[in-house]
């Protein structure tokens, strides 16, 4: 089995899925550091030099690539949703999980981040309300929605596995 984690820039993808990893005794791949390594150049230049939608098509050719992946749990760059089909590769590879956040718990993560070349606006805030407002529906359809909010990494791991469990869980923030 495969574990993909999405959500929102600050959720926690590389540090829960590190961890959930060692738990499991899986394998593990960041999509956005596979594509930093593979371009020898940071994603805050990649958007910078060749634009997002470079990166997006990146990001889809590196998923189209890890359909023969075992045993790997994959975290994913916040955006990844946004590309249409992605959603759908991801479901035919692994099981899908939502790492949840209000808007206002990744401002008070994120505000201020100079790595994430979308957020490298005058206002923050609305940035953030505005991006997760657009890809609420699209988290959504994960197979599974954990929220993130005052845990752990720990206890996000746990729920996670927990929610594995059963076939479409979705717990509420
Ligand atoms: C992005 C999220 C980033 C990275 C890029 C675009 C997004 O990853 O892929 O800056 O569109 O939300 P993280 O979610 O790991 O910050």
């Amino acid at each position: 089995m495969n574990i993909f984690l999405i959500g929102f820039m600050g959720s926690g993808k590389t540090s829960v899925g590190w961890r959930l990893s060692q738990r499991l005794g899986y394998y593990f791949l960041d999509m956005d550091q596979q594509i930093e390594k593979e371009e020898r150049c940071k994603i805050s230049q990649l958007f910078k030099e060749k634009g997002e939608s470079f990166f997006r098509q990146l990001e889809t050719q590196l998923l189209s690539r890890l359909v023969s992946l075992q045993n790997t749990v994959v975290s994913t760059g916040g955006g990844i949703v946004t590309t249409e089909g992605n959603l759908e590769i991801m479901k035919r590879i692994g099981k899908v999980v939502y790492l949840k956040l209000s808007p206002e718990a990744v401002y008070q993560r994120l505000k201020y981040d100079t790595s994430r070349p979308l957020l490298q606006t005058e206002n923050v805030e609305e940035q953030i309300r505005a991006l997760l407002e657009k890809r609420e529906s699209l988290y959504a359809q994960a197979n599974s929605i954990v929220g993130v909010q005052d845990r752990s990494v720990n206890q996000i791991t746990s729920q996670i596995i927990h929610s594995l469990g059963s076939a479409s869980s979705v717990e509420k923030l």
